[in-house]
């Protein structure tokens, strides 16, 4: 390794630190609770070039954050989780039955985890009002609006009411399973993204931004000690490579030549104790047969969790007692479901046993050997 390509490593280092200055234009901004940072920007008060396209957002008089999706309207946003790249948002009038009978995220980023078909009735006031979660903000005092999943109730029921369409709705777990029947469909929007991928960054406490906001390189930026940032991607790993491959095979080199030296010295002196400790009982022997197959911290974060409500009731094929600990599950108790065979626990019992072993406790299916788990993943 000559001294040119080290000087090389040394100039690389410096042009991606002049670069440095891109994140520190754009500070983490607030608007009411929520604070705004890459790959959204605050629209107005921080450069285009801050945020990643379609990912603006616009703080109103009243501090409420609100993203305007192309086809859809504004809404306002309740969350952000950088970790997971998930938005939870609402209506502004407080009718997102409304919204979503003419919903169209085509033109933005975002995605929805998980739609449902529901059939809108339109039932006589009288009739519905008893027996079933009716949407009050489309409703008047003559016509109730029902939602449902079940296509036999909206058959069983349709010469009471009258059918208004059957729709794709983007819904979580959560809404389907607050009620049986019907659904209010009053849960907030939650949505995700997969461009730009920041979610490695974020689990690894970086700052993801533009490395390169022409081409629209995303890069993550780690804060040293004193508080300057030092950047790190693909390149400078491959440049970290370099050096520690050039300062790792000398030592290693030294090291064997060493340990050769011990032994030949050793064994000149009739089997030093470094050949009897290679044999000492507490040396630590490969296991055979064990591998490691749990999941990480990052798969297991991406699937469903869910909050139990006073039904106390499960999505899918789950009963009442957590398979794991075998304790009944109790109101606000958290739940997480694996997306491919939709079996349920709690949150903690599952997360510990899916860090020891990849399978689902229930069905022994394997949920890492799906590759489809992101588009799957509900809050
Ligand atoms: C901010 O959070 C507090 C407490 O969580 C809440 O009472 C308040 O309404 C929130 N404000 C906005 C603008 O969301
Ligand atoms: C918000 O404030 C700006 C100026 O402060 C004003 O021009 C605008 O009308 C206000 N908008 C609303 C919706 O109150
Ligand atoms: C959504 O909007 C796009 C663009 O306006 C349009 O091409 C598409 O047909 C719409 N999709 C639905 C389901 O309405
Ligand atoms: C909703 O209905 C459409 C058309 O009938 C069907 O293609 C789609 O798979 C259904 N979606 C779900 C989630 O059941
Ligand atoms: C209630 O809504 C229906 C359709 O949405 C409409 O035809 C009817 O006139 C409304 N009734 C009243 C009292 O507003
Ligand atoms: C109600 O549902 C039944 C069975 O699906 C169907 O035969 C009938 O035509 C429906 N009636 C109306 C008014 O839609
Ligand atoms: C951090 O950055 C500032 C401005 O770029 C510089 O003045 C300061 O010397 C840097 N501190 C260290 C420890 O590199």
């Amino acid at each position: 390794m000559g001294i040119s390509e080290n000087l090389s490593i040394l100039f690389c280092m410096f042009f991606f630190m002049e670069n440095i200055s891109a994140t520190e234009t754009c500070p983490t901004k607030t608007c009411g609770n929520s604070s705004i940072r890459f790959p959204f920007h605050l629209q107005g008060q921080q450069p285009q070039n801050c945020g990643f396209p379609g990912f603006g957002l616009t703080c109103t008089n009243q501090s409420n954050t609100a993203l305007n999706l192309p086809n859809s309207g504004t809404f306002f946003v309740r969350n952000i989780n950088y970790g997971m790249q998930q938005i939870q948002m609402y209506d502004p009038d407080n009718c997102l039955p409304r919204r979503i009978l003419n919903f169209n995220l085509s033109g933005s980023p975002f995605l929805v985890p998980h739609y449902e078909n529901f059939t809108f009735l339109n039932c006589p006031s009288d009739f519905a009002r008893s027996r079933f979660t009716s949407i009050d903000c489309l409703s008047n005092s003559t016509i109730t609006v029902l939602a449902t999943t079940l296509k036999s109730l909206a058959d069983s029921i349709n010469t009471s009411c009258s059918y208004k369409t059957t729709l794709p709705v983007p819904v979580s777990l959560l809404v389907l399973q607050e009620d049986g029947f019907s659904s209010d469909l009053s849960q907030d929007l939650q949505l995700y993204w997969n461009t730009p991928d920041c979610e490695d960054c974020e689990t690894q406490g970086g700052t993801c931004g533009f490395a390169d906001s022409m081409n629209q390189v995303i890069g993550c930026f780690f804060s040293s000690d004193q508080g300057n940032l030092s950047y790190s991607d693909d390149t400078t790993l491959h440049v970290l490579r370099i050096i520690s491959i050039s300062v790792a095979i000398p030592i290693i080199s030294c090291a064997l030549a060493f340990i050769l030296f011990i032994c030949y010295v050793g064994r000149r002196h009739g089997g030093g104790a470094i050949t009897r400790h290679s044999s000492s009982p507490n040396a630590i022997l490969p296991q055979p047969g064990r591998v490691a197959t749990g999941l990480g911290q990052s798969t297991i974060e991406s699937y469903a969790k869910l909050v139990l409500g006073e039904s106390k009731r499960l999505p899918g094929p789950n009963g009442i007692t957590c398979p794991i600990c075998l304790s009944d599950y109790c109101t606000k108790e958290t739940i997480r479901c694996i997306p491919e065979c939709k079996h349920c626990f709690h949150a903690e019992c599952i997360d510990e046993w899916l860090r020891n072993s990849g399978t689902c406790p229930v069905c022994r299916n394997s949920p890492a050997s799906s590759p489809s788990t992101h588009n799957q993943h509900i809050v």
